[in-house]
């Protein structure tokens, strides 16, 4: 019925998007199915925040290692068989103290130390979370479960595309004794990236 035909334009999903960019390299000889199966595998068997709580675990029960780690982060991790992507140039290691805290973020977007820290949560992408957390640190911490007292120093650290950043908290009281894998049994992902402390610190 020409007059009455309406043309209506939709904007394909996400998931229709990635279908066709898929099949548009499929039909170019490259194997994009394998290339995401293979990432996606990575993203939650081995890019898991247990290896950032190993790290700090071992920085806690060995003071060298310690030094080693905030000195050189990149070669301190790979002597745990942890190598990082080779864009990550530099593994800065921030260490807590009780009048100080550090916070990662990404301004631009969502960069972080995945493969130790895991893949950023949907939080650390929200444009709310990488603008705020500059400006108003404390009320971002506080809004997020973490008051911190007055005379607690924030020191928030934009990530960029080479250099990464990882939080070393502060080692909880009374875990003398315990083992390493008690140890990083305790810490949290969300410790790692700076906005919790773990309990009793
Ligand atoms: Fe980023």
């Amino acid at each position: 019925m020409p007059g009455n035909d309406r043309v209506v334009f939709r904007t394909a999903s996400i998931e229709e998007r990635v279908d066709a960019i898929q099949d548009a390299l499929e039909a170019r000889g490259l194997k994009a199915g394998e290339a995401v199966e293979e990432l996606s595998h990575k993203a939650t068997e081995e890019y898991v925040p247990r290896n950032g709580a190993r790290i700090v675990a071992r920085a806690w029960v060995d003071p060298e290692f310690r030094k080693r780690l905030l000195a050189n982060g990149i070669a301190a991790v790979a002597e745990m068989g942890l190598p990082m992507p080779k864009h990550h140039r530099h593994l800065v290691v921030l260490e807590n103290t009780p009048k100080l805290q550090n916070v990662i973020c990404c301004t631009l977007c969502s960069c972080t130390a995945f493969t130790l820290i895991g893949l950023p949560p949907d939080w650390y992408k929200d444009l709310q979370y990488r603008s705020r957390v500059v400006r108003e640190s404390r009320t971002v911490l506080k809004e997020m479960g973490l008051q911190l007292p007055p005379d607690v120093e924030i020191r928030v650290w934009d990530t960029t595309a080479d250099t990464r950043y990882m939080v070393l908290p502060e080692r909880p009281p009374n875990t003398d004794g315990w083992s390493e894998e008690q140890l990083a049994a305790i810490v949290t992902r969300d410790s790692l990236i700076g906005v919790a402390r773990l309990p009793g610190t």
